[in-house]
């Protein structure tokens, strides 16, 4: 239905742009997925940065990056303040990880993808580059059913009740780190299991939604703040609950983090954010498969043709979709 006299159009973003922010993934998976395999992750990045930056500038936005490669004097692309879009539409907050898992990108291992969001001015928490720890489990529970700050066995234990299964029925992903060590005892102890994963938290947050097809329940442990946000923004589109809370690291890195942190308006740095902080209002995410993983097929290349599987979901419907694209392969001055 087109808005008219009478129908005035609808709040929020317009959702032809779904489909516009799921062309950037699409471009940042390809470009990056050239890279594949061959050890050298710095390129494999910067190509995605590239084509991510290009396609963007094509978008009906008016757009400022808040979570993208860096702060200005340190990314030549994508920095944090960037104006992107073409100046035309909607003011829009944009959250990039143009290439998720640069090194399982680099080795040609599973799971790595292109990922973005978009949400309404103001919408998505300016987090700075550093450690936030992270809680998340999928949709169909009871709400404030996990908390950060309470022990591991009694999310384990609430999230086992709430799902009519014994903890020994839970399995928690979380990133195979030294820093994890205490906490993967923990909920080993706990009698659950735990799927190690190498890189890559944000589709490790996206698993929890589909427990019968990933195997499941619930995230934990730390990764990176931008990561934090994106999955927030994700999993708020399909349904979940989320906390995350900034991780600075000890000594005077950590004391650098939290001045950023403070620069980009955060004034408690201990705070709990839940997922509706760090992602509020509309806001649409999108994430295309560069190396094959269980959340999506990679780029495919077949002769002239290449070939994606996007995921891209808005949260003030909640409509999720798969995209299955097949582009032809223009030379790259014939492409407009
Ligand atoms: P990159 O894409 O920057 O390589 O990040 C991959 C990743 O595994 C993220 O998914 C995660 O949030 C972060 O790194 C964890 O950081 P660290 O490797 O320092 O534990």
């Amino acid at each position: 239905m087109t808005a008219n006299a009478t129908t005035p159009p609808l709040p929020g973003l317009d959702r032809v742009l779904s489909i516009e922010i799921a062309r950037v993934t699409e471009a940042a998976a390809i470009a990056s997925a050239e890279w594949r395999g061959r050890g050298d992750k710095n390129s494999a990045d910067g190509a995605a940065v590239k084509a991510m930056r290009e396609e963007l500038a094509k978008v009906n936005i008016k757009g400022r990056v808040v979570i993208g490669e860096g702060e200005m004097d340190e990314a030549p692309m994508l920095y944090i303040g960037e104006e992107l879009g073409t100046g035309h539409g909607p003011e829009v907050d944009i959250a990039v990880d143009p290439l998720e898992g640069t090194t399982i990108c680099a080795e040609a291992e599973p799971n790595s993808l292109a990922v973005i969001a978009i949400a309404e001015r103001g919408g998505l928490l300016n987090a700075p580059d550093m450690y936030m720890d992270k809680i998340a489990i999928g949709p169909g529970y009871p709400d404030n059913l996990i908390n950060i700050d309470a022990p591991v066995v009694d999310n384990l234990r609430k999230l086992a009740k709430a799902k009519g299964v014994g903890i020994e029925r839970i399995t928690v992903c979380m990133l195979g780190r030294p820093r994890h060590e205490e906490l993967l005892r923990q909920v080993r102890a706990c009698g659950a299991s735990v799927r190690l994963i190498r890189d890559g938290d944000i589709a490790g947050v996206i698993w929890t939604t589909d427990p019968m097809k990933s195997g499941i329940d619930m995230y934990l442990g730390s990764g990176g703040a931008p990561e934090g946000v994106l999955a927030a923004a994700a999993l708020r589109c399909i349904g979940g609950q989320m906390q995350g809370r900034l991780k600075p690291d000890k000594g005077a890195e950590g004391q650098a983090q939290i001045a950023r942190a403070h620069a980009m308006g955060i004034t408690d740095i201990r705070r709990v954010y839940t997922m509706e902080e760090m992602a509020s209002g509309d806001s649409i995410f999108s994430a295309t498969g560069v190396t094959d993983g269980s959340l999506l097929d990679g780029v495919h290349f077949r002769g002239d043709f290449a070939e994606t599987e996007t995921v891209v979901m808005r949260a003030r419907t909640g409509t999720v979709r798969r995209i299955k694209t097949t582009f032809r392969m223009l030379p790259a001055k014939a492409r407009v």
